[in-house]
């Protein structure tokens, strides 16, 4: 990871992430950066809502709210917060209008004998009434403008990324055949520039992020041989040369530990971590940027785990990829990950660097699930005690609810402000 990283601009930004499923809230307004080289563990138990993350930043859904940038393109968001916060401004809108209207039918009522005072009621509440439907329309302006803007990205973010792929092809050819005197050779850069255009028009931002997913067996076709599974992405990315994708096929079954026999095989012939490569060396064929892991490992046998994680670490430092890695155990995620945040019900509870989080856990969610970690020691195994999370015991949100918020430099807790000041201390040793 790089020393400056806050200084520079995330690979990923995922801001207020909402996807609700009915009434399960399967996210609940989650925001996180990731940076280039940077592998981010996120953890929490089942049913906390990881997987649906990872899936919202591929876009299998339409997503609630919030927002997703990946590179500085916005390449999902989602506009039902806003128009609930429409919906709620007309419902208040409505209710202070009532409001007004009793208030002065009551003053009006006192003053009917004055009809100078009675004239200057109807001008006071005439003002008030239109103050109500100018805050309003502003509101409905501004949220209107936020939703057309979030449908276009949605819709658009690609189509707008894979335009600017062909312009930069463009530009770089168009300069070149300008300058080009010869017949032949012109003949030649035409014939490139077609090919880099065609390609150009096949590009995705999303080719640019890759998921492995929790299951090996159910995410691979059993129809298709791993030569096929492997070479779908190129053959989807507008790669026709046959020779070019059998060598990527090669080449990426050497980067995950098979050989090229195996090519031939289908899914079935193979043990789990084996498939688990598999499922490796097709999103990485594509030379992706971002890689999202979903409990990869989780599937396996333990001896199989360390075996997976240490490829995905070598894999990251031989192609400078990002990763989101998705655990339900800190133990995995522990040595692996840079940074980690903590999930809890839709919501990120804890967000800290690695070395952070195993030294100082503040929320209480975090520690249950660092006592959860068995200890290579027995003697101490035998000592160690489980700690379980009761959030309505361990903390009292009566008063005062809990918002995000930074302890110490970097480490981030979901607390008010009487843990804030109790984590705070807890850091510091006092
Ligand atoms: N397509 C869907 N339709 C309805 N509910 C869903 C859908 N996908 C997920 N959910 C619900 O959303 C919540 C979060 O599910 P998710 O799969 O994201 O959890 P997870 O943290 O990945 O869990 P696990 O560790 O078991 O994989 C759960 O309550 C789940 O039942
Ligand atoms: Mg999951």
């Amino acid at each position: 990871m790089s020393e400056n990283k806050t200084q520079q601009a995330p690979l990923l930004s995922v801001q207020h992430l909402r996807q609700y499923f009915g009434p399960t809230k399967a996210v609940d307004d989650i925001s996180f950066d990731i940076y280039r080289g940077e592998v981010f563990g996120l953890v929490g138990e089942s049913g906390c809502g990881k997987s649906t993350t990872g899936r919202s930043i591929i876009r299998l859904y339409d997503i609630t709210g919030g927002s997703v940038y990946f590179d500085g393109t916005r390449i999902a968001a989602g506009w039902q917060n806003y128009k609930a916060d429409v919906k709620k401004a007309k419902a208040d809108a409505k209710a202070e209008v009532a409001a007004i209207h009793a208030e002065y039918q009551e003053k009006e009522a006192k003053a009917k004998d004055n009809p100078a005072q009675l004239e200057m009621l109807k001008i006071e509440k005439k003002e008030k009434l239109d103050a109500v439907s100018e805050k309003l329309n502003a509101l409905v302006a501004e949220k209107t403008k936020e939703i057309k803007s979030a449908k276009h990205d949605h819709k658009y973010g690609n189509k707008d990324f894979t335009r600017h792929e062909v312009e930069k092809v463009r530009a770089k050819y168009e300069p070149l055949l300008e300058k080009e005197r010869s017949d032949e050779e012109k003949a030649k850069l035409t014939k490139q520039y077609k090919e880099e255009v065609r390609l150009a028009k096949h590009d995705r931002i999303m080719n640019k992020i890759q998921m492995i997913f929790q299951d090996p067996i159910a995410s691979l076709d059993p129809r298709m041989t791993v030569h096929d599974i492997i070479a779908e992405g190129l053959i989807i990315r507008g790669i026709r040369d046959k020779k070019f994708i059998n060598e990527e096929v090669y080449r990426v079954l050497k980067l995950v530990g098979l050989v090229p026999e195996h090519a031939t095989r289908y899914p079935h012939e193979f043990s789990g971590g084996q498939r688990q490569r598999i499922g490796i060396a097709r999103a990485i064929v594509l030379n992706p940027d971002l890689i999202i892991a979903d409990e990869p490992v989780s599937a396996l046998d333990v001896s199989i785990q360390a075996q997976v994680i240490n490829l995905l670490n070598d894999l990251r430092h031989q192609m400078n990829l990002t990763l989101l890695f998705i655990a339900h155990d800190l133990s995995v995620v522990k040595y692996f990950s840079d940074r980690i945040a903590v999930m809890y019900y839709g919501h990120i509870v804890e967000l800290a660097t690695s070395d952070e989080l195993f030294a100082h856990p503040c929320h209480p969610y975090t520690k249950s699930l660092l006592s959860a970690i068995p200890l290579p020691d027995p003697r101490y195994e035998k000592k160690r005690k489980r700690i379980v999370y009761r959030p309505l015991i361990d903390h009292d949100y009566s008063k005062e609810g809990p918002t995000f918020r930074e302890v110490a430099p970097g480490h981030f807790v979901s607390c008010n402000s009487e843990e804030f000041d109790r984590y705070e201390k807890e850091i510091a040793g006092k």
